[in-house]
């Protein structure tokens, strides 16, 4: 089976010895495959790679069974690429950013287009200029959907838009795939990658620390802990999965992972005054879970 798109030891690197160093991954027809990593980790990079927008150093992409330099025009037609940074001209509307798009592609459909406007509430008519930065993003999206491609390559789609937006573009690709589109979007966030991916890509320093389902990323998560007591707090060492306990006075800090039973029920014997359970950052889920060494 061709993989709708595939890297074999894909390779992007710059004289100063960055870039993307050599990542393989297979993402299936109608997956969505969220590719999370820090600033400088080599998204934008490898997402240009696989447009061949940049020519790779070694290996190779495909997409749709298309070899990503060789047939890049194919490759060009059956995907949709939102930039990390849109360059939109200030002077034209939405709508004639629109017309050129499509005109250029010779697509006389708009019914797809005009759907995703409506859906994601878009200005089409107001000059660039006059948009802000959350609107011109969504400007852009439409810029990338509209010929309604097999593929869509989206760098960090969501920056910009606000929570709601947001909720209506997550529909919005959630859609999209139940038509058998296959979905590959970056993001430093990691609580919105498990909102909407079926996997996710871990990319650090040029490599692909890990490749996994949302679910087993879940599963493995750790969670940050704060407990406050008025007199002297439980024993939290003997509890399964708790690492980094700090005690101090009354206030307890640590990490748990896995399962939460055991600690909810000393919580339960135990009642602290106060108590927050936060999500780990990415740099934590990198430190606790993909061998260390996060920079
Ligand atoms: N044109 C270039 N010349 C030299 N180095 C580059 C170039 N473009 C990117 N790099 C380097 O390659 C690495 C990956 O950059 P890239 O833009 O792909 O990261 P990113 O994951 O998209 O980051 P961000 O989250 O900030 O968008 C970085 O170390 C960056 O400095
Ligand atoms: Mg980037």
């Amino acid at each position: 089976m061709t993989s709708a798109i595939a890297a074999e030891n894909l390779q992007k690197v710059y004289r100063n010895g960055r870039g993307v160093l050599g990542i393989d991954f297979r993402i299936g027809e109608g997956e969505i495959f969220g590719f999370l990593g820090p600033n400088g980790a080599g998204k934008t990079t490898t997402i240009r790679s696989l447009l061949g927008l940049t020519h790779p150093t070694g290996g190779r992409a495909s997409i749709a069974g298309r070899d990503v330099v060789r047939e890049s025009v194919e490759v060009r037609r059956v995907t949709g690429y939102l930039p990390g940074d849109p360059a939109l001209y200030e002077n034209m509307t939405g709508r004639q950013h629109l017309e050129l798009a499509l005109q250029l592609r010779s697509i006389r459909e708009r019914g797809h287009a005009q759907e995703i406007a409506m859906r994601l509430d878009i200005e089409l008519d107001r000059k660039i200029r006059q948009l802000s930065r959350g609107n011109r993003q969504k400007v852009a999206i439409l810029l990338a959907m509209a010929h309604d491609p097999q593929v869509l390559l989206l760098d960090e789609p969501t920056s910009g838009l606000d929570p709601l937006v947001q909720d209506a573009f997550r529909d919005l690709l959630r859609e999209e795939q139940g038509r058998g589109k296959t979905i590959f979007f970056s993001s430093h966030v990691l609580p919105e990658v498990e909102a909407l991916s079926d996997r996710v890509g871990i990319i650090r320093d040029g490599r692909l620390v890990a490749v996994d389902t949302v679910e087993a990323l879940r599963r493995s998560r750790l969670k940050a802990v704060q407990l406050r007591y008025g007199g002297d707090p439980p024993d939290f060492s003997r509890v399964p999965g708790v690492r980094g306990l700090e005690v101090k006075n009354g206030a307890v800090t640590f990490h748990i992972a896995g399962n939460t039973g055991a600690l909810f029920r000393l919580l339960a014997e135990h009642p602290p005054l106060d108590i927050a359970i936060a999500e780990p950052s990415l740099e934590e889920v990198f430190r606790t879970y993909y061998g260390g060494g996060a920079s």
